[in-house]
């Protein structure tokens, strides 16, 4: 089968560890020449094939059917879809079915579905028989932008969300944008909330895309996987700009646990986003337009804008955030539109953010 024109290729490289490279393919029609596009950077062998219960129903047949034709033989692993499937149980799971099924190191995992899946297929790949190769195949807007791109991988623990985790860097991303059609409008307007967060953060050029019109797809994606992939290659174990990443998502993340996580990642991190940029704004440190600029964005893609909770529900949460490092705690703030900056305070500071973010 002869493949169709050249898809829009992202190429990362980490300058520290030579040996990892891997290209993010952006195209629509993807799925159907998966197998082709994986021959030429493997030779035939088992793949565990992970998805969840709704994308099966939708795209596992074409993968399969690319995936046998290339000549790799599939075994395919069906989680239900959600967090709560980014357990340990699941992890063990799936560990012990890649073991009964006698998957070795020269094996693949292809995680095919949104974050879950390929946060759960990335670690679950990190540590089979201590780090077996595995490909991305992204199906939401919000893992073609971010989760699928620049290798963490991990399952939530009780204490918190993304708590067991590793760094594991996939040997190829497949971003199909036709799987974009299917997406609930929440689930692609979750998606939109991280693609203003490249804008918000360094990229003037596609905040006035966002802001102008209707962006191609492709594009769009493009924009943001580039946006990630510099900021990947400069910082992979995130301990520095790579924590630019976060913009909304201290203060997001507090969100998600105070509603129980029925309000979704991408809503919390666009209210997260409101209350820093609001808090940067009354300390004098961005102008007010940006503020205005970043909220009309939000209102355009039916983002939420307003955080019901109280200063003290969220700075209880956010007091134990993941990102904490002893008493401090590295904040992602916008001085301007396409200028964030990184802002190290003292805990304690967060909850003054907090409280100046939350009122108009
Ligand atoms: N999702 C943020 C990061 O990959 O660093």
């Amino acid at each position: 089968m002869s493949l169709s024109p050249a898809p829009v290729t992202v190429s990362v490289s980490l300058p520290c560890r030579p040996t990892v490279k891997y290209d993010i393919l952006i195209q629509a029609g993807l799925l159907s020449t998966v197998g082709e596009r994986l021959s030429s950077l493997h030779k035939p062998c088992r793949i565990l094939l992970l998805t969840d219960d709704v994308v099966e129903a939708l795209y596992a047949d074409t993968v399969t059917a690319s995936l046998s034709n290339a000549g790799f033989s599939v075994v395919r692993h069906v989680i239900p879809h959600g967090e709560a499937s980014k357990s340990g149980e699941n992890l063990l799971t799936l560990l012990e079915k890649m073991a009964t099924e006698q998957l070795t190191r020269s094996d693949l995992l292809v995680s095919l579905g949104g974050g879950v899946v390929g946060d759960l297929g990335g670690f679950t790949a990190a540590i089979y028989q201590r780090g077996i190769p595995f490909i991305q195949i992204p199906t939401t807007l919000l893992a073609m932008v971010d989760a699928s791109v620049g290798g963490k991988t991990a399952i939530d623990l009780k204490a918190g969300k993304n708590l067991c985790d590793a760094f594991h860097q996939p040997l190829l991303v497949i971003c199909d944008t036709n799987c974009l059609n299917t997406l609930p409008p929440e689930i692609f307007s979750d998606g939109m909330a991280e693609v203003i967060k490249y804008a918000m953060i360094r990229d003037s050029v596609l905040f006035d895309l966002l802001k102008n019109g209707s962006p191609n797809m492709e594009n769009m994606i493009r924009l943001c996987v580039e946006d990630k992939r510099t900021l990947v290659e400069e910082d992979e174990t995130d301990k520095g700009v790579r924590q630019l990443l976060n913009l909304g998502h201290t203060v997001g993340h507090a969100i998600e646990v105070c509603s129980n996580f029925t309000i979704s990642h991408g809503s919390a991190v666009a209210m997260g986003m409101v209350i820093i940029t609001r808090a940067a704004v009354k300390s004098d440190i961005c102008n007010g337009d940006t503020l205005a600029a970043l909220l009309d964005l939000l209102n355009k893609y039916n983002l939420p804008t307003e955080c019901p909770f109280t200063v003290e529900q969220l700075f209880a949460v956010a007091v134990s955030d993941k990102k904490r490092a002893g008493g401090f705690i590295t904040l992602a703030v916008p001085y301007d539109v396409a200028d964030t900056r990184l802002v190290t305070v003292p805990i304690d500071a967060l909850e003054n953010y907090i409280r100046a973010g939350l009122s108009e």
